[in-house]
């Protein structure tokens, strides 16, 4: 059983790399291999690349995932894949409800909750992304969207254990912008999620994890993994070159060392 809350720090790759340069950028990753014994480190390539990176890491305890499944087992769905082949394929993990899936290719909330009950099911361990727009952040609604994110996606879901879930908030305007959330504004944002975990899922749902995503590269990493309901970081862009992603890593460990 995982360690209650301990620091996760994730890279989504998006839909970035050749199959060579995928290879060789998680190759460069086992060099952080060591830093396993204090905090769990996962890779989410895009599936096409998810077997033969989890190949090479089959002896690494870095962890491979998916960047997204199809809520139902197997069929005719033409393009999409199953919580069946990530595993199959050595992925552990599944990013889910990220806000490119939800404002780009329209994803509700009730898709999301049905690809998060499959995952559960699988035994894939879904990293369920929520977060607010600019708009909605301005207009004081921050926490209503999380709460509504939180109630869709994990309608009719039970856990046991806090290892089962995973979650990330990821403000949408922090995402691929540049411009990091404060810690204080992601502290409260953690703290309230925390809190309806807690309301929902009682001992379970308050130790699940809570990553926070939007921005995170090694100058900034410091001041948002220091926040109490902060667990660890789900990283796009700095996640794609071992140096930076690397370098998010080195100021986490620091942290955990104090
Ligand atoms: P970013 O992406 O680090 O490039 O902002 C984060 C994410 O989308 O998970």
């Amino acid at each position: 059983m995982i360690e209650q809350r301990r620091m996760l720090i994730a890279g989504n790759w998006k839909m970035n790399l050749s199959l060579d340069e995928a290879v060789e950028l998680a190759a460069s990753m086992m060099e952080y291999s060591s830093a396993t014994a204090k905090l769990d480190i996962a890779l989410f390539p895009p599936a096409v690349y998810i077997e033969r990176i989890s190949s090479l890491l089959e002896h690494s305890p870095i962890i491979v995932g998916a960047q997204n499944i199809h809520p139902e087992e197997a069929g005719a769905f033409t393009g999409e894949i199953s919580s069946k082949m990530v595993l199959t394929s050595g992925g552990q993990m599944v990013i889910l409800g990220h806000s490119e899936r939800r404002h780009i290719f329209a994803e509700t909330d009730e898709f999301i909750c049905a690809k998060v009950k499959r995952a559960i099911l699988s035994e894939l361990t879904p990293v369920l992304c929520i977060g607010e727009t600019i708009d909605q952040r301005d207009a004081g609604e921050t926490n209503r969207v999380l709460k509504r994110q939180l109630e869709g996606s994990l309608d009719g879901i039970t856990i046991e254990f806090p290892g089962e879930l995973v979650l990330a908030y990821e403000p949408v305007w922090a995402i691929g912008t540049g411009r990091v959330a404060t810690p204080e504004q992601a502290q409260e944002a953690h703290a309230f999620i925390r809190e309806w975990m807690d309301g929902r899922f009682g001992r379970a749902g308050r130790d699940c994890r809570i990553l926070y995503g939007g921005s995170v590269k090694p100058d900034n990493a410091a001041g948002i993994l220091t926040q109490a309901d902060i667990d660890g970081a789900l990283v796009g862009g700095a996640s794609l070159k071992s140096l930076s992603f690397g370098g998010i890593i080195i100021e986490a460990l620091k942290i955990l060392e104090r």
